[in-house]
């Protein structure tokens, strides 16, 4: 199926890339997920390399949608602190167009994605006011939504809180690395939540990301935050979901402002 709601949605993470076509209007996947392993390293050309291969597996030729984790602004990267430096100034939406041979392609950050997904078929869906959506994962990545309205391009994983950058004590890399028990873990995301909180006064917390499905071993120990914290719906599925709603028909996003050219 190719019309223009039908999409295919890619998701770039620090592990894994998945792919599958996307029907935008129901937020349902209408193909099987297909996964690669991150390259390493994960420059450019070995990622583009590895989305390509990912498309020509799925058959796909129609618009493609890409969540990035980092920052970009009209098309070119400016930031992308787990993946590999070339990255840095790289234009990703024309090397994605020249890969894949499509005109249109979308590029945002991950949990933009994540956060439009969860917004319109998850967790966020009919919720009015302001929804913050964080991603603890690799990185910590945040969607800042009010009446269902994203506001583009916020990199609030990196707020420094007690002169840390949160994602250095809040991520799930971080948990890990340092091997924290849930509950030495959970206060510290229960001290960066409390943080966003006092700056942004959200009515409802998403957390999104692979801890998303493990609400049980540390929501417990999210004591200080007043508003509503629930887990992300959709699960791995937000991010490829959202990534196709960048290039969906009538998705407001700043991703979607860099001209279709013809290839
Ligand atoms: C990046 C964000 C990204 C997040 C999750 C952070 O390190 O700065 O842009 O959304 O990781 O991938």
């Amino acid at each position: 199926m190719n019309d223009s709601h039908h999409i295919l949605g890619v998701d770039i993470g620090g592990t894994s890339i998945k792919a599958a076509v996307v029907d935008t209007r129901k937020g349902a996947l209408t193909s099987a997920v297909l996964r690669a392993r991150t390259p390493q390293p994960s420059t450019p050309k070995s990622v583009v390399a590895a989305i390509t291969e990912l498309a020509r597996k799925l058959k796909w030729r129609g618009p493609v949608g890409v969540g990035f984790p980092g920052l970009l602004k009209h098309g070119v990267v400016r930031r992308a602190p787990n993946l590999d430096a070339a990255w840095v100034r790289h234009e990703i939406v024309d090397h994605l167009r020249r890969a894949l041979s499509v005109s249109h392609v979308a590029v945002g950050n991950d949990a933009d994605a994540a956060g439009l997904a969860e917004a319109r078929f998850g967790a966020g869906r009919g919720v009015r006011g302001t929804v913050v959506l964080v991603t603890l994962g690799t990185g910590i990545g945040s969607a800042v939504l009010h009446n269902g309205s994203l506001l583009p391009d916020t990199e609030l994983g990196h707020l420094e809180v007690g002169g840390k950058d949160a994602e250095t004590f809040a991520s799930t890399v971080a948990r890990e690395r340092n091997k924290w028990t849930w509950e030495q873990w959970g206060r510290n995301v229960d001290r960066y939540l409390t943080t966003l909180e006092y700056m942004l006064a959200p009515d409802l917390f998403i957390i999104g990301g692979g801890v998303s499905s493990d609400p049980e071993q540390f929501f417990r120990y999210l004591e200080n935050v007043e508003a509503k914290i629930v887990p992300a719906t959709m699960g791995n599925d937000a991010g490829i979901v959202g990534a196709a709603l960048f290039a969906a028909p009538g998705v407001k996003a700043l991703a979607r402002k860099h001209k279709r050219t013809k290839v």
